[in-house]
């Protein structure tokens, strides 16, 4: 979704500016915008379509030191160079960049046209820019803090006055917003990722927060004035690992960088003297780990069936009630939150709107939540009462895979250490524990050997529908598989429970619906195959997702090696994730950045 950014030092705030926003493609936009301060007052480049087009617009001189950007994803009013940002007010003094929604926009506007204001936009955040423009106050802050005060809804917002060149100020509400710390100069961003070619000294914004940003450091401070004093700190991510290498698509190299990952993901988690997992982030002693009755998980899109697979991890090894919800969902349904309940947030960004209200819902009546999140320092991250970072390193494509992967295993941890605490025995303990040793060789193999997984996903991209199947353990993993398939081929993909194939969509079984079956070897195997005859004998082909010892007669097998039952479904997984990816490369799709999607969707 939208992406800010911001530059202020002794360089030419311009390719910066559009460096970062490319860094910021990722999250899915419809246009872009620049505004640059430079010696002889500001100028403003607009356009729609892809950050090449907006950089292809820009004249060959846009001099200048300070600067902000945006990448916009429509919301008040379509893609348009007039509603692209960056915002103005009518004499191009105050320029505003803004992510987030004002949900009092509209009498805003009617006001502003009440007091003879042109309007020049459809957009939330040109009344901003009015706004800040008219304020009566002596600086540019006090201007920024009046606005704020009108404001509501969600935002984040870089403001720049060209009566005030030597400043962005910016401000946060609902919506992720970061400084970087340079050297003599200092960037602003919506994302951490707009910034690591530049700095790893970050500072993020808190909801209510403003800051004054200048080429030699910033001053951060509450909407009431009063100072806040942070430091930076230090982030991870490297620039090298924003890059695609030799890789045709992130998605691919995402895929294909898991085993490494997932190694670093456990290192230090395993305990194997007390075959447990040490989660000291989670701020749970043996104590409050006991006291839970119930686990709820929380989370939206691929997150959502993560949280299914991991509901049934840990009642397998926990034996704790456990189920998982769409946080879309939940927020909106006046949840009864129970005290006994231990509730958990997954998410891959930390920033999905949904969730984090989600989580301000469990906050505000009393409950204990705990986040499974893969990006440092992000919204969820830091609102959650304790949690587990996925280690994943930052994910570029869309479509999520490896951070999937580390959330189910995150479930993994989770349960052990919630299993080790009550019946889970010592004995089954060690046994998950080497399991999730070699989880990382076993997906190495998965990976190093597609042929025929891209085979399977030839035959599969031709259908213009195909089912995934899977029951009990593996229906996660099937729904996972349909929706990784949909959103990168466009092909209509659904998920069925195996056994209510006959229940309904049995109906639909023909030669041109072609079925995915997820069959790890456990003790439902004779009734999934079962269900095989059953799509066999009414002309459906079908693609098995399945381990060597699995004799079965389909047009396709695909065998993953075999781990322990409760870890079987993360490798039946991995080639779910190849399929989508070979059949979106067949079909000609732009795998990284499908249509329609965001990467992070931010607003509600
Ligand atoms: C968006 C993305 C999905 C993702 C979901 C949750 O809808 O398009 O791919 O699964 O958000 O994202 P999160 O960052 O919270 O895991």
């Amino acid at each position: 979704m939208c992406g800010i950014v911001g530059y202020i030092g002794g360089q030419a705030a311009t390719p910066i500016l559009i460096d970062g926003l490319t860094q910021l493609e990722y999250r899915g936009y419809d246009s872009a915008g620049i505004a640059v301060l430079g010696p002889s007052g500001a100028r403003r480049v607009r356009s729609v379509g892809r950050v090449r087009d907006l950089e292809a617009a820009l004249p060959k001189r846009l001099a200048g030191k300070a600067g902000i950007g945006h990448t916009r994803w429509a919301t008040h009013g379509a893609p348009s160079e007039a509603n692209a940002h960056p915002q103005a007010d009518g004499a191009e003094r105050i320029f505003v960049v803004h992510n987030g929604i004002i949900d009092n926009a509209r009498s805003l506007r009617e006001a502003l046209q009440a007091d003879g204001v042109q309007l020049t936009s459809d957009t939330d955040t040109e009344a901003i820019a009015h706004l800040v423009a008219a304020a009566e106050e002596d600086t540019l802050e006090q201007a920024v803090l009046a606005t704020v005060g009108r404001l509501t809804g969600t935002f984040a917002l870089a403001v720049m006055d060209t009566e005030h060149p030597d400043r962005i100020v910016v401000a946060r509400n609902g919506s992720p917003l970061i400084l970087g710390v340079g050297d003599h100069e200092m960037f602003v961003a919506s994302d951490v990722s707009a910034v690591v070619r530049h700095t790893s000294q970050v500072v993020h914004l808190d909801d209510g927060e403003c800051a004054t940003v200048t080429a030699g450091g910033f001053h951060l401070f509450t909407a009431e004035a009063e100072t806040v004093g942070r430091s930076a700190t230090t982030v991870e991510m490297t620039a090298a690992e924003l890059e695609l290498g030799n890789h045709e698509h992130f998605m691919l190299k995402e895929i294909l960088e898991q085993p490494q990952s997932l190694e670093r993901m456990l290192t230090g988690r395993l305990d194997d003297r007390f075959a447990t997992a040490r989660l000291d982030g989670l701020n749970l002693d043996p104590q409050a780990m006991r006291r839970f009755k119930r686990v709820k998980i929380l989370g939206c899109g691929s997150a959502y069936y993560m949280g299914q697979l991991g509901a049934s991890v840990i009642e397998e090894l926990a034996r704790i009630p456990a189920d998982a919800e769409p946080a879309s969902e939940f927020r909106y349904r006046n949840p009864i939150i129970e005290p006994d309940t231990l509730y958990v947030a997954v998410s891959q960004s930390g920033e999905t709107a949904d969730t984090a209200f989600a989580v301000q819902e469990v906050k505000r009546k009393g409950g204990t939540i705990v986040g499974l999140v893969n990006v440092v320092g992000s919204t969820i991250a830091r609102e959650v009462d304790g949690g587990l970072y996925l280690h994943a390193g930052p994910e570029v494509s869309v479509a999520s895979t490896k951070a999937n992967t580390h959330m189910a295993v995150g479930f993994v941890l989770m349960a052990l250490a919630l299993g080790r605490v009550r019946d889970l025995s010592i004995t089954d303990g060690a046994r998950i524990v080497r399991a999730l040793k070699e989880l990382p060789r076993q997906i190495g193999e998965i990976v190093a050997d597609g042929a025929k997984i891209a085979e399977a996903a030839q035959l599969l991209a031709q259908a213009p529908s195909l089912f995934f199947i899977g029951r009990v353990r593996g229906y996660p993993t099937a729904r996972e598989g349909a929706q990784k398939f949909k959103e990168i081929s466009y092909r209509h993909a659904e998920a069925y429970q195996t056994s209510e194939l006959k229940h309904g969509p049995l109906a639909l079984i023909s030669p041109e619906l072609p079925t995915v079956a997820v069959i790890p070897d456990d003790e439902l195997l004779d009734r999934n195959i079962g269900a095989l005859h059953e799509i066999s004998a009414r002309g459906g082909d079908i693609v098995a997702i399945t381990h060597d010892t699995v004799e079965v007669d389909t047009r396709l097998k695909i065998t993953v090696p075999k781990s322990e039952p409760e870890l079987d479904p993360i490798l039946l997984m991995i080639p779910t994730q190849l399929l989508a990816y070979h059949a979106a490369l067949a079909l000609g799709e732009n795998i990284d950045k499908p249509r329609n999607l965001a990467k992070s969707v931010t607003v509600e």
